[in-house]
Order: structure tokens, then C-alpha cells, then sequence
């Protein structure tokens, strides 16, 4: 695909993916490299614009991540962020110091008037500074553009060179205006044009699979969450039923989820494929009786998932290809992006078996983070409820019952859930919570009801806030939320006594109970 690019050059800042982000809702895209790429590399792929992430050292150290002066002198405009800033000016004869206070959090900052990227804006405003150290000696050449109370020199740029240096964190949204600077940066100075759409995307890809394919044959392992639905929907749309979806229901889904799956994607859906759902409910009951040790269930749900996918794949025989819906921050996050990556290794990722017979995996939405997956989706007349889907884990509820599963605890969770979610959408939330859903404590306690007394469980209700899911803050859900949650489901709800709302952020807590 000819498509303009920027790059975003990675020394391990927190944000990296946060700035990639920002820039593509400018319409541009952009691809995260490490620190490492090689210069010719860059210049082979002749970005429109290279911008420096911040990273958690000291650039004037000798073994700290650097980079060539060379980068500078490209003739490509260079957007330096933080550490990326720094190590601009240091690079090219400024100079860098650890003073004795640090600056963290949102700060007055003023900028000044003939400041290129922070044109059309208020010069008295709020940025997000994180940095110890900072800039005490502009490089010649440049000129100081923007200053707060503890940093003299928060922003500085050479117009003719197209370098600009931003002590600052304009993607992070706490920075009043801080998507502009970054759409000033890319498509004011690199004259981007902004062809970065999901409409087009969506319609390249399909060129792409279909060339790709050709009369091949391709299964895809539909789970009913965002990335597999839409991975579904493009492939359906380039290649109609060369495509077969084999949905495994392990009975361990939302309430109704396996047939809203079924009636969009199944037999009389809207989607040109072959569908298979198979009904392995009682054979993950099964499997599952009796054992409570979390990472044994998850093993036992995951095997049991390949068995079952095994067998229907023997079914079907040899395809060409294996499709899956690894996103972009999945393939960050496994090392193969950028530099603050190797996060997280647990979690599905990159995982389905080398058991299928099949010459190639194809990954049509490897490029998207998710919410251009989510615009993807959209675009190919995916329902809403299933595309703005919270994010589900793959061994699903057997992990949000605590000990053994049944039969009857899945159906008190996702009963429990279910009016959870009900409610918070009645109350607008739905869009605006990281994550949401009940779990069921293995805790049975005393109660009453009429003139009854009860012994039964108790449900925890879990809503979190959070940016990349390593760490979360529990949400604050209005009180009469919550008590309508509660007195629902302690009505409607056989087998539940009690409600608890877990306010325990992560860390010291996970999101997930198990
Ligand atoms: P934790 O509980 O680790 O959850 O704080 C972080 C995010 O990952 C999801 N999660 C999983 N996803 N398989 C998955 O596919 C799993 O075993 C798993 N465990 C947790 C969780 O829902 C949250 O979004």
C-alpha cells in the first residue's frame, strides 16, 4: 500500500503507543520502530515526518539509547518528545542537565507566539511535563518557543531545518491542545494530506486479501470478540466463502453472546462464509469439575479450545491459510515494534497452534490499534453491540468464577453480568469504562429475604478505568448505580445474597479475579 507515513522512533517512554495514536487520528499513519532501526531502513521507507518518544534516561550518558546525528540532516522534519527532545539538542550541540527538581504532572506553560506547532491556540495554557531531567542550552540554531516556572526551555524549534523539540507530552490528553501540536507537526510541517481512512483501509485490504489468496482456502477461529469479528467481516468481504469460521461456544461466554455471534455471522447473518459453531458446553463442564487452581483452568479451557478447533479443522482438511486478528499493540507488545515492549507475554497473543495444516498465517488488521478496528468494523456493517464489545478474556467467565465452575455458576454470573451491563448502559457509562463485569466470589453467606433465611453467593461487581491494562483505577460508578445493580440482581438473580463493588486498583489487584 502507498501510503504517506510517519514514524515514531521508540527509547522506551511510556507513551509510544500514545503518540502512534495521536498522530493516525490526524489521519496520518504511523509505524512505531525501535531506537535500534537502521538509518538506511529510514531512508528506504522515506517517512513523511520521524518523531522521538520520551524515554527513562539520561541522554547525556554514554550507554543510554541514542541515535546518529545523521537522523537530523535527512531533510525529513523530526518532532522530539521529551527524552526524544533532549536528546535532539544534545545531538546537535546544546545542552542537557539534571537540575534539582524534577517536573511531573499538568503545568502552566506559555508558548510563544511565533511557535509553529502551537499555532491557533491560547499561549497561556496546561501541559503534562514527566521529566527530571531538561534542556538548559539550546542548540544553535534553534530558539526557545515555550517555558514554565520550573523549565526555562520547554520547547524549542529550527523552522528552516524543520527540527522541533517539545520538553512535553502533547499526546498524553492532559496537555490542553496537545492533538493539535501533533496534527501541526504532521500534516502542517510534513504536509501530510491525511489519506489515512478507515474507508480506504478497508478497501485495500480487501484488495490486498484477495490478492494475496487467490483461490485459496482460509480458516479463522471466530472467538466473538472485536478482533476476530472483524477480521471475519474483511475476510467475508474479500473472499465470500473461501472463508470457513469455526466458533468454539465453551458455554463460558456472556449471556447470549454464542447466538449473537450465530446471528451475525451464522446462516442467516449478513456475512458471505462458511460458519461452524459448535456447542462444546458440556465437555468444558466436564473438563473443569473439580478444579479450582486458577491456572489450571485456564490451561484446561485452552487445550480443550485447540482440541476442539483440531477436530473441526481435521474436518474441513487442508486450507492455505490461517487467519488471525492480532492487532498492532499485540504485535508492539511481543517485541516486535518498538522498544518499551516484551510487556506482556501472557494472554493469547500470537497464539493459535502449528496443529492446523495450513502453508500461511494472514493477518489483515496487524496494522490497527483498536479503535480503528473498532472504525474498521463499522465501516463493514458489524452491529454496535458487537463491535463496541468490552474487552473478553479468552478463557472467559471461567475465570471470573472463583473455584470450581459450573453449570449453575455460569449461569448466576452471566445472569449477574448481564444486568450489570444493562444498567450501566441505562446510565450512559458503557462507552466511558475501561472494563466492567460481575464475578462470582466463591463466598456464600448468611441472609435473609421475606421471613426466609438464605445462604447464598456473592456476587463482585468490578469496573476499571485504564489506559494499556498493566495498571487500572476502579471507576467511580455513581452510588444509585450501583444500588440498582444490586437490588436487581439480589431480586432477579436465584443462588445471589449479596453484592460487593471491588475498589482495588491494579497493582496490587489484577482486573480479572482469577
Ligand atoms: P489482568 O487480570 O491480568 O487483566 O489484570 C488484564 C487484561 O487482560 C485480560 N485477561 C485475559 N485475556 N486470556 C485473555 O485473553 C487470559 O487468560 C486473560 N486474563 C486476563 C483481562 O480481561 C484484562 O482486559
Amino acid at each position: 500500500m502507498d501510503q504517506e507515513k510517519v514514524i515514531v522512533i521508540d527509547f522506551g517512554g511510556q507513551y509510544n503507543q500514545l503518540v502512534a495514536r495521536r498522530v493516525r487520528e490526524c489521519n496520518v499513519y504511523c509505524e512505531i520502530y525501535s531506537y535500534k532501526i537502521d538509518i538506511e531502513q529510514i531512508k528506504e521507507m522515506n517517512p513523511k515526518g520521524i518523531i522521538l518518544t520520551g524515554g527513562p534516561n539520561s541522554c547525556y550518558q554514554e550507554d543510554s539509547p541514542s541515535y546518529q546525528k545523521e537522523l537530523f540532516e535527512l531533510g525529513i522534519p523530526v518532532l522530539g518528545l521529551c527524552y526524544g527532545a533532549q536528546l535532539m539538542m544534545h545531538k546537535l550541540g546544546g545542552k542537557v542537565i539534571t537540575p534539582e527538581v524534577g517536573e511531573y504532572g499538568k503545568t502552566q506553560i506559555h508558548y510563544a507566539e511565533n511557535g509553529v506547532l502551537f499555532k491557533d491556540m491560547p499561549q497561556d495554557s496546561i501541559c503534562w511535563m514527566s521529566h527530571f531531567d531538561r534542556i538548559s542550552e539550546i542548540a544553535p540554531g534553534f530558539e526557545n518557543v515555550a517555558w514554565t516556572a520550573d523549565c526555562p526551555i520547554a520547547a524549542t524549534q529550527n523552522v528552516e531545518k524543520n527540527l522541533y523539540a517539545i520538553q512535553f507530552h502533547p499526546e498524553v490528553l492532559h496537555t490542553v491542545n496537545g492533538t493539535q501540536m501533533i496534527y501541526n507537526f504532521v500534516r502542517g510541517v510534513c504536509g501530510c494530506q491525511g489519506t489515512w481512512r478507515m474507508d480506504s483501509f478497508v478497501e485495500n485490504t480487501v484488495k490486498e486479501i484477495r490478492e494475496k489468496v487467490g483461490d485459496g482456502k482460509v480458516l479463522l477461529a471466530l472467538s466473538g470478540g472485536v478482533d476476530s469479528s472483524v477480521a471475519a467481516g474483511l475476510l467475508s468481504r474479500a473472499i465470500g466463502k473461501q472463508l470457513t469460521c469455526v466458533f468454539v461456544d465453551h458455554g463460558l461466554l456472556r449471556k447470549d453472546e454464542g447466538d449473537e455471534v450465530e446471528a451475525v455471522f451464522g446462516p442467516n447473518g449478513q456475512f458471505d462464509l462458511n460458519f461452524i459453531r459448535v456447542n462444546a458446553q458440556e465437555r468444558y463442564y466436564s473438563q473443569l469439575a473439580g478444579v479450582t487452581e486458577p491456572e489450571r483452568k485456564r490451561k484446561i479451557i485452552g487445550e480443550e479450545f485447540i482440541r476442539v478447533f483440531e477436530e473441526e479443522a481435521k474436518k474441513i482438511g487442508a486450507v492455505d491459510f490461517l487467519a488471525q486478528g492480532t492487532i498492532y499493540p499485540d504485535v508492539v507488545e511481543s517485541g516486535l515494534g518498538g522498544e518499551s515492549a516484551v510487556i506482556k507475554s501472557h494472554h493469547n497473543v500470537g497464539g493459535l497452534p502449528d496443529f492446523v495444516d495450513f502453508k500461511e498465517i494472514i493477518e489483515p488488521l496487524r496494522n490497527l490499534f483498536k479503535d480503528e478496528v473498532r472504525k474498521a468494523g463499522l465501516e463493514l456493517g458489524i452491529p454496535e453491540k458487537l463491535v463496541f464489545r468490552q474487552p473478553f478474556p479468552g478463557p472467559g467467565l471461567g475465570i471470573r468464577i472463583i473455584g470450581e465452575v459450573t453449570a449453575e455458576k455460569v449461569r448466576i454470573v452471566q445472569d449477574a453480568d448481564a444486568i450489570y451491563r444493562e444498567e450501566i448502559a441505562k446510565a450512559g457509562l458503557d462507552r466511558s469504562i475501561g472494563q466492567y463485569f460481575a464475578a462470582l466470589t466463591n463466598m456464600r453467606s448468611v441472609g435473609v429475604m421475606g421471613d426466609e433465611r438464605t445462604y447464598d453467593y456473592a456476587v463482585a461487581l468490578r469496573a476499571v478505568n485504564t489506559v494499556d491494562f498493566m495498571t487500572a483505577e476502579s471507576a467511580e460508578i455513581p452510588f444509585e448505580v450501583l444500588q440498582t445493580v444490586m437490588s436487581r440482581i439480589i431480586n432477579e438473580v436465584k443462588g445471589v445474597n449479596r453484592v460487593f463493588y471491588d475498589l482495588t486498583s491494579k497493582p496490587p489487584g489484577t482486573i480479572e479475579f482469577e
